[in-house]
């Protein structure tokens, strides 16, 4: 169990890194969006080994640091790389930096990532706004003594995914002729990738996108009331879809050929902020 000092130890770390700099949005980059970290004005790094109690990102395609700076002429903290639930980590520590962002000041979350596309309308590299989310699995990163710096210990999830925000990229992505879908991210903890059984049983469910990470992260940020938007991008038909195997290799890819689409639009949608 983490305790509130170690969380304000780690944010003390950061403080002190950023000089005065005073992030507003926290952007965690998934697959393919890690060249957002080029943009970045007057750059400031931090590792993750540096800060105390972070754990190390040991994803693939995933860097592990984080960026302050400038980015869509707003004050921006960036995830190049985050934790997941398969390398290892409990929810609480997946969803750690999210907490510590907040302690040092950043009330809106940017959360993206690569998904396996479950609706069948999804397919070929489409961008889904998280509209909402489903999670069937046991871990969570607000279970123990409820840290009320935080927020409540029965937070409600009615309207965790921003409307206003998702409105606005709607609006950012039909000014630059990109169509977006809006749909259900259907939580895994992988490192597997699903059977086609739980492809057909997530899709009776309700679910339109899969992937194994963003929720322990949007669980901690709705706690502690930040704005949140989530964008999936979608790299891969779900298992069973296509008559072909999936793999790790072929996500990367595939997040990195629409990584520079992806890149434009999310840099114009947080100027347009
Ligand atoms: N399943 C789970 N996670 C994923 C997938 C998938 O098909 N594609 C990218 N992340």
């Amino acid at each position: 169990m983490l305790t509130i000092s170690q969380y304000n130890e780690s944010a003390d770390y950061i403080r002190a890194r950023l000089q005065g700099f005073q992030p507003e949005l926290l952007l965690v980059l998934g697959s393919g969006l890690g060249g957002l970290g080029d943009r970045v004005e007057a750059p400031i790094y931090i590792p993750y080994e540096d800060i105390p109690h972070f754990k190390k990102s040991t994803a693939m395609g995933h860097a592990g640091r984080f960026i302050a700076g400038i980015l869509g002429g707003k004050q921006a903290l960036l995830m190049q790389g985050r934790l997941h639930v398969y390398e290892g980590y409990t929810m609480e520590e997946v969803a750690y930096p999210i907490r510590v962002a907040y302690l040092l000041g950043v009330r809106t979350l940017i959360v993206t990532n690569a998904a396996g596309g479950v609706n069948l309308s999804l397919a070929g590299g489409k961008l889904m706004l998280i509209r909402d989310y489903i999670k069937f699995t046991l871990d969570n990163p607000l279970m123990g003594p409820n840290l009320p710096e935080f927020g409540p210990r029965f937070p409600d999830m009615t309207y965790v995914f921003s409307k206003d925000l998702r409105c606005k990229f709607k609006a950012v992505a039909a000014s630059l002729g990109e169509a977006v879908a809006e749909g259900v991210y259907f939580y895994m903890t992988g490192p597997q990738y699903e059977t086609p059984a739980e492809i057909r049983a997530i899709r009776a469910l309700g679910g339109d996108a899969v992937g194994m990470s963003t929720v322990p992260e949007v669980i901690a940020a709705n706690h502690c009331g930040m704005d949140i938007l989530g964008v999936s991008l979608v790299t891969n038909m779900a298992a069973g879809v296509l008559d072909q195997p999936l793999s790790g290799q072929e996500v990367i890819d595939a997040a990195n050929a629409a990584g520079a689409r992806f890149q434009k639009l999310m840099l114009a949608f947080v100027e347009a902020l």
